[in-house]
Formats: C-alpha cells, structure tokens, sequence
C-alpha cells in the first residue's frame, strides 16, 4: 500500500463557490472522489487543503519523511512564496516526484500568474485541465513511483 499527498493552497478549500467560471463547479470533496476513484488498487490518495503557508510546508516535510509523492496546487503561494519552494525543493532532492498542479492556465490570466517560483524545481507542471490537471498528475505518479 502506497500513498500520494495531494495539496491544496489558500482558498482552493471554496472550490464550488469561488470563481465558478474559471474553477469550476466541483468542490474539494469531488476531486477526493474522483482521485480516489482513479487510483489503482493499493493507492491511497491523501487529499489536503490549508490556507497556511506553514503547515503546507510541514506536509511537505512530513513527504519527505515518509518517502511519499506530492501533487500540489499551491494556489496563490505559486507566485510568490520562497519558503514554499525551497521546502518543496526538499521533496524533489530527496528523489521523490512533486508535480505541481493548477486548474485554470495561470499563463493565460493577470500577469502576476504567469511566475511560478515553484515549477523550476517541480518534476512537472500540469495546467489549465479542470481537476484532469491532477487525474493525470496522479496517473504519472502511480506510473513512475
Ligand atoms: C490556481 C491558479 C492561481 O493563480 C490561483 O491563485 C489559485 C488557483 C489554479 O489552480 O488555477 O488559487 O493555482
């Protein structure tokens, strides 16, 4: 049995709500649902969301920890946290994967999106799909743990 820590960034826990026309009408409820549904057998999907940037950073560490794979949106933190990135430069130099993931295309919105201080030391970057971006982050991961 293995496990994959999929994180979730400031105000991703209003999925359903917030912006209904650039995120969509699913919640974070139904990305735990559709996750859980494609994992392949032995899989578990660990699905969290925190609006603090320190304890995102703590699960990142706990990834490293417990040897585990990351997929994580970290929303707005993308843009502009160091420490975030330099905790998940953590997961990747320890040889685990951590894709990094967003629903709607950061590149085709303000400005500001367009920097990701994260993506350089992410072994991917998967964007602008819907939930997909993390279905197929999840595919990738259960492929190449
Ligand atoms: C996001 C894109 C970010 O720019 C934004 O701050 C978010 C969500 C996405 O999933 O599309 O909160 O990461």
């Amino acid at each position: 049995m293995s496990t994959v820590l999929v994180l979730n960034g400031p105000n991703l826990g209003r999925l359903g709500s917030r912006e209904p026309d650039v995120y969509g009408s699913a919640n974070l409820e139904d990305l735990r649902l559709l996750l859980s549904a494609s994992a392949p057998e032995g899989v578990t999907v660990d699905v969290r969301q925190t609006d603090d940037e320190a304890e995102l950073i703590h699960w990142l560490y706990e990834a490293v920890d417990t040897g585990v794979a990351v997929i994580i949106n970290p929303a707005a933190f993308t843009h502009y946290s160091y420490a975030l990135r330099d905790a998940a430069a953590l997961v990747t130099k320890a040889g685990l994967l951590l894709i990094e993931v967003h629903i709607s295309n950061p590149h085709a919105r303000e400005t500001f999106r367009h920097t990701s201080v994260v993506s350089a030391i992410a072994t991917g970057v998967i964007a602008g799909l819907g939930f997909d971006s993390y279905r197929l982050a999840l595919d990738y991961v259960t492929r190449e743990r």
